[in-house]
């Protein structure tokens, strides 16, 4: 595990935007595993600029993302969906065959499990899983737990994740308490991680996560039994390294 602890968020988001373009680059036609939240915005903001300026090309790219509520339909601005179009996938020449993003307006969970697998599957692995944390060390919805749930499965959110999104909705009760969500081995499979923290909010999971047990209580956990994982954080993410 490469652990690079840089100034702030802005040098996060620009070193982690230069590996992925590294990636683009040398494969265009990479698998780029994708997340949401507050921690890639800028990540993608410089995908975007760089893009404008002629120097990334997404149009063999494919992705394939972590997460979707349930019951949220991609027009809705809290959806996943919504957030990938509004910060990068709409800004970008990828084709729109080449995106995934679970359905949370499918109501057979079942099935929409099969089905992301499946695409997962097809995909072959992912060439560089772009991740985030929660605060209880979740990653993609997986959630702390029992055992580490290896595919895509339907979660109840926790307490904790509704509470820390529901910043993005105007109410707390409209947070969805429900989510499609890669399992842990498909993250696992990724040929290569990149894992994204900013934030002195951040900094107790994270040593948690990097340095503890490794134990499904805490899914980041396992990203210390992969062989290739890049964590970028700010100083005051990584302050207790
Ligand atoms: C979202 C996802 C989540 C977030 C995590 C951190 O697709 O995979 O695991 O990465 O909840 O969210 P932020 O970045 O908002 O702190």
């Amino acid at each position: 595990m490469r652990i690079i602890k840089v100034k702030n968020y802005d040098e996060m988001s620009l070193n982690a935007a230069r590996i992925i373009c590294g990636h683009i680059a040398l494969k265009p036609n990479c698998v780029l595993g994708l997340a949401t939240g507050s921690t890639p915005i800028g990540t993608y903001a410089n995908l975007v600029k760089w893009y404008k300026e002629g120097g990334v090309d997404f149009s063999e790219t494919r992705t394939v993302n972590l997460d979707e509520y349930f019951g949220i339909s991609p027009d809705n601005e809290n959806s996943y969906s919504y957030f990938m179009y509004n910060h990068l996938l709409n800004h970008v020449n990828i084709k729109a065959e080449n995106i995934n993003i679970p359905n949370g307006m499918s109501h057979d969970t079942e099935t929409e499990c099969e089905r992301y697998d499946r695409v997962l599957d097809q995909l072959g692995s992912i060439d560089l899983q772009l991740l985030g944390i929660g605060h209880n060390g979740h990653v993609g919805f997986n959630e702390p737990s029992d055992i580490f749930v290896k595919k895509t499965h339907a979660i109840e959110l926790s307490k904790s994740t509704i509470k820390a999104n529901s910043r993005l909705f105007n109410h707390i009760d409209e947070v969805p308490t429900r989510a499609f969500t890669m399992g842990m081995q498909s993250i696992m499979k990724s040929k290569e991680i990149l894992l994204i923290a900013s934030g002195q909010d951040k900094a107790d999971i994270m040593y948690e996560a990097l340095c503890g047990p490794i134990t499904p209580q805490v899914p980041a956990s396992a990203l210390q039994l992969h062989q290739n994982v890049i964590v970028i954080g700010d100083e005051a993410a990584l302050s207790k390294f």
